[in-house]
């Protein structure tokens, strides 16, 4: 039986997202030595955690092999299940740096001091229209996310912003308009697709951890998708049923083509024309 969720000012949470971690958020302490990697859901965060983790272990990928992803990725968002403890106390009790993976608070109910203190912050953003379709298939295969009738019925909820984590659109242009601070690095998931060797070093550079003399082309190679997609680690079996759909689904640009009608791609067109008028932010649908 999958949980409900439900909203809270405005915006819809999911079951694990309890109250009290909302509540916790407007007095979390955010520390200026952290690295926080702040996405909206299916934008590639598993992907860029693992890659921020590989640099901080001096690019040693057997080192990373060792460690597990749950344990690294402290999602300040959820309780999750099993877990004794809320993440951010938790993370409150961590000797810094912190890395403080996977977080899809939308800027209403993120930690509030992410606008006065200046930790390293990574967003990722990836073009709306492949966030849809994986995030649909994220909600089937999740066992604490609503299941919906119809791609249809969906892609309404998205076009919405009537999703858990709220408005795709909202999320993208406020830290697409924080991207010029300097602890800030906006990054595009078909970017890193198209030119992974590039992103990882600008990645790299931002955080002042620099990639050992000839290890590039070996983290480019661990953190393919074909890689990830191999390793069980990433398919988090508690919570998804990989027999509905894998975590590590098709990690491509495109696969849009294959769901939106043509007149669910018009709306959408309209739609950021609308939202997005003005903000320069454009992304490339296909590769
Ligand atoms: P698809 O469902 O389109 O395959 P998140 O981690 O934010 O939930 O994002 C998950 C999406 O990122 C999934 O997209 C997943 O396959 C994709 N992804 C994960 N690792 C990737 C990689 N190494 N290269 C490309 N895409 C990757």
């Amino acid at each position: 039986m999958k949980e409900c969720d439900r909203i809270v000012d405005g915006i819809r949470h999911p079951w694990a997202t309890k109250d009290e971690i909302l509540e916790a958020m407007k007095t979390f302490e955010v520390r200026e030595d952290d690295v926080w990697l702040i996405t909206y859901r299916k934008s590639g965060t598993t992907w860029t955690a693992q890659i921020i983790t590989i640099l901080s272990c001096g690019c040693d990928v057997r080192k990373i092999d060792e460690i597990d992803p749950k344990d690294r990725v402290s999602f300040l968002d959820v309780l999750k299940q099993g877990m004794t403890e809320f993440a951010h106390v938790t993370t409150a009790k961590k000797p810094s740096p912190r890395i403080i993976m996977g977080t899809h608070f939308q800027s209403r109910h993120m930690p509030r001091e992410l606008t006065t203190k200046k930790p390293k912050i990574f967003y990722v953003a990836r073009n709306p229209k492949d966030v849809a379709v994986s995030f649909y298939y994220f909600h089937k295969s999740n066992k604490l996310l609503k299941t919906f009738e119809s791609w249809d019925e969906y892609f309404q909820a998205f076009y919405d912003g009537d999703l858990v984590g709220g408005s795709w659109f909202d999320m993208n242009l406020y830290w697409w308009n924080r991207r010029n601070e300097d602890n800030v690095l906006f990054l595009k998931y078909e970017d890193m697709k198209e030119d992974l060797g590039s992103a990882i070093v600008k990645m790299s550079e931002f955080l002042g951890w620099p990639i050992p003399e000839g290890k590039l082309e070996e983290v480019v190679k661990h953190c393919s998708f074909g890689n990830m997609k191999k390793n069980p680690k990433f398919n988090y079996r508690e919570m998804i049923d990989i027999s509905v759909s894998p975590f590590m689904r098709k990690g491509m640009v495109g696969d849009w083509k294959n769901y939106f009608t043509v007149s669910q791609n018009e709306a959408f067109d309209k739609l950021y024309e609308e939202k997005m008028q003005g903000s320069g932010l454009t992304f490339r649908f296909e590769l």
